[in-house]
């Protein structure tokens, strides 16, 4: 059983102990364990050229254009059965690096593509790897400075919905900057790393009951306020409804006795949870015949005049 512990911290900060209090419970519960530090890898940001996806839709493989250590992260990530993540929260959420690791996933790497892309590959295309859909547990660890850190778990959450990994723990740490002297952070990390090593060991068994969303029978972590995902935010709209940020549920919140409800048509929705293989499989067919309609509208002499107007009109700047 590989598990694999990745920071987004300062080397030898915060996050790398914590990752790493987290790998050493791993490791005592029998794991191989592996720790990478993102700032050590030279990881580009996607530029949202598709290209990897038209590769996917087109019998030509799921590979990146761009020239950098990103696959190779990616490979040490599908060979592991388990990840650990440590990120320190910026801004209330996840710091850019863990944005652009989960840009260059999407679209290539999500798990509905990557099932469309096997079966367009099967008709003589190039063979997408079947490491791709291999099952996969994947816990979070969140550390701020202070209180602010009400999206970092929906942007944890969301890494794991686009390849579909089964969540296990997703935890913040707020005022942790000493966190390293905090036993009961500490204990909290360790005991992280078991749960996952437990759940990491299902994966390599064969033994994980795969959930139809991210989070099933094996998380551990809080209840959230969203009876699907277990996320607590939510698009609240100026009708009255409220829609989970991370599945895409759409309901009414209510208050009863001091907690809160979110109360959903479940025939509706469950299907439609965007971290489960039916609702990405909606995606994909929406996304589909949005393209045709841009491209059939993008076509147009009319179109083809508006984007003159604005190439004509002025170049970006660039430092020289
Ligand atoms: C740009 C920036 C933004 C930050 N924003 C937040 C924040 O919104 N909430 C918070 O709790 N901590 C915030 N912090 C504190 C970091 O989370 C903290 O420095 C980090 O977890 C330390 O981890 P390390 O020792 O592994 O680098 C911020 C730090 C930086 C540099």
């Amino acid at each position: 059983m590989k598990v694999l512990g990745i920071s987004a911290g300062t080397q030898n900060g915060s996050n790398d102990a914590m990752c790493k209090e987290a790998l050493m419970a791993a490791k005592e519960a029998g794991a191989e364990v592996e720790f990478i530090n993102l700032h050590k890898l030279n990881i580009k940001h996607c530029t949202g050229c598709k290209a990897c996806v038209m590769g996917l839709f087109s019998g030509r493989g799921n590979a990146c254009v761009l020239k950098d250590d990103f696959q190779w992260l990616v490979d040490k990530m599908y060979d592991a059965d388990g990840i650990i993540w440590a990120v320190p929260i910026f801004e209330s959420c996840a710091p850019g690096i863990f944005h652009t690791v989960m840009d260059r996933f999407g679209p290539r790497l999500d798990r509905g593509n990557v099932m469309i892309g096997m079966k367009i590959a099967e008709q003589g295309g190039k063979p997408i790897d079947p490491k791709y859909l291999k099952e996969k547990v994947v816990s979070y660890m969140g550390i701020g400075g202070s209180d602010w850190a009400t999206r970092i778990q929906c942007d944890f959450a969301t890494q794991a919905m686009t390849p579909k990994w089964t969540l296990i723990d997703n935890e913040v740490f707020q005022w942790s900057l000493d966190i390293i002297m905090n036993d009961e952070a500490v204990a909290r990390a360790h005991q992280i790393g078991l749960n996952l090593a437990e759940a990491a060991r299902k994966v390599e068994n064969g033994t994980l009951n795969v959930p139809h969303g991210i989070a099933g029978e094996d998380y551990k972590g809080d209840p959230g306020v969203c009876p699907l995902c277990h996320s607590k935010n939510f698009y609240l709209q100026e009708d009255g409804t409220a829609i989970c940020c991370l599945c895409g549920t759409e309901g009414v919140m209510k208050n009863v006795d001091g907690k809160y409800v979110f109360e959903y048509d479940a025939d509706k929705w469950v299907p439609h949870m965007h971290d489960a293989i039916s609702g990405k499989f909606i995606h994909g067919d929406d996304i589909q015949n949005n393209e045709g309609k841009a491209r059939a509208a993008m076509q147009t002499e009319e179109a083809k005049a508006r984007k003159k107007k604005y190439r004509e009109f002025i170049s970006a700047s660039t430092p020289e």
